[in-house]
C-alpha cells in the first residue's frame, strides 16, 4: 500500500491551527502546508479569486502527491469547496461543516455565535450548516476583518487585539450566546484575549478537531510509516513565514520553500528552495 502525505493549506499562517490538530489526531502523519502570504488575507477577495486560489493549490498539492487535501481556511470552504470541493482525484476536507457540528454539540442555549472573515459571513455557510444540524438554533454572525491581520504581524494581546476584540465580541455577548465558533482559522491564536473577553461559561469551538477527525476517516493511513515531518509552502517570504510561525507555535523550521502559484501554472509541483531560517 502507497503511504501519502497530507495536503493542508490557508491564506497564511492560519490553517497551523488545523495542522497542529492533525498532527496530534495523527502523529507521524507527514503533511504538507501551503500558506498563500502573499495572496492574502482572502476575506474579502472576490469569490471568483477564492475559487481560483483554492484550485490551483489543491492541484499543486496533488502534485506533490497528497492523499487527501484538509482546506484550513474558513473562507475557501465557504465558497470553494461547495463548488470545486468534488472536482479532485482525492478527498477534500473543509471547516464548515466540522465547526457547525462542534457547535451545534456545544451549544446548550442553542444561541451560537461565529466570529469569521467577511466573506465567510456574507457566505451565510456557518448559519446554513448550524440551522441544517439544530433548526431551531440562533446563529449569531460577526465579520472581525482586523484580526488576520494582527495575527499575520504576530500581535495575539494587547490593547489593539482587545479593542478590535471589544468591538466584534459585543454584538454576540449582547445576544448572549452560550456557544463562539472561530469561523477562521487564524482566531485561535487569540484564545487567551478571546477567553478574557467571553468570560468562562462561554463554549469557545475550534473546527479544527473534528477536521483532524474526518481527515483521518477520508485518507485512512495511520501515518505509522512516514516520518511525521511537516514540510511548509509559501507563496510570500519564506523567511517571514518561518519567524512568524517560531512566534506562533515556537515550531523551529528547517526549510520553508517559496513556490508562486501565479508564476509556474497550477500544475507545477517545483519550486526554489529561498527560505534558509534561523535553525536554533
Ligand atoms: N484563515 C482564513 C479563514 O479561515 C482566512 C483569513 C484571510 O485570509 O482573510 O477564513
Amino acid at each position: 500500500m502507497q503511504y501519502r502525505s497530507i495536503g493542508v493549506f490557508d491564506s497564511g499562517v492560519g490553517g497551523l491551527t488545523v495542522a497542529r490538530a492533525i498532527m496530534e489526531a495523527m502523529p507521524g502523519q507527514d503533511i504538507i502546508y501551503y500558506g498563500d502570504t502573499a495572496r492574502m488575507p482572502y476575506g474579502d477577495k472576490p469569490p471568483e479569486e477564492i475559487m481560483r486560489y483554492a484550485r490551483q493549490i489543491i492541484e499543486f498539492l496533488i502534485g506533490r502527491g497528497v492523499g487527501a487535501v484538509a482546506v484550513a481556511c474558513n473562507t475557501s470552504s465557504a465558497i470553494a469547496v461547495p463548488v470545486i470541493g468534488r472536482d479532485f482525484d482525492v478527498p477534500v476536507v473543509g471547516m464548515i461543516e466540522c465547526g457547525a457540528a462542534a457547535a451545534a454539540e456545544a451549544s446548550r442555549s442553542g444561541r451560537i455565535g461565529v466570529i469569521a472573515t467577511a466573506n465567510t459571513v456574507r457566505s451565510g455557510a456557518y448559519s446554513r450548516a448550524i440551522r441544517g444540524m439544530r433548526p431551531t438554533a440562533r446563529v449569531v454572525e460577526q465579520a472581525c476583518p482586523m484580526l488576520v491581520p494582527m495575527v499575520e504581524r504576530g500581535e495575539v494581546s494587547g490593547p489593539d487585539v482587545r479593542n478590535a476584540l471589544s468591538e466584534y465580541l459585543q454584538p454576540l455577548l449582547e445576544a448572549n450566546v452560550d456557544t463562539i465558533v472561530y469561523g477562521c482559522t487564524h482566531y485561535p491564536f487569540l484564545e487567551a484575549e478571546i477567553r478574557a473577553m467571553a468570560g468562562a461559561s462561554v463554549a469557545l469551538v475550534d473546527p479544527a478537531i473534528k477536521v483532524a477527525s474526518a481527515v483521518k476517516a477520508a485518507i485512512g493511513e495511520d501515518g505509522s510509516r512516514q516520518t511525521g515531518l511537516p514540510s511548509f509552502v509559501t507563496s510570500g517570504d519564506p523567511s517571514a513565514f518561518a519567524e512568524l510561525v517560531s512566534t506562533l507555535l515556537g515550531w523551529k523550521m528547517q526549510e520553508v520553500e517559496h513556490v508562486n502559484l501565479d508564476a509556474i501554472g497550477a500544475h507545477a509541483g517545483e519550486g526554489d528552495m529561498l527560505g534558509r531560517p534561523d535553525r536554533a
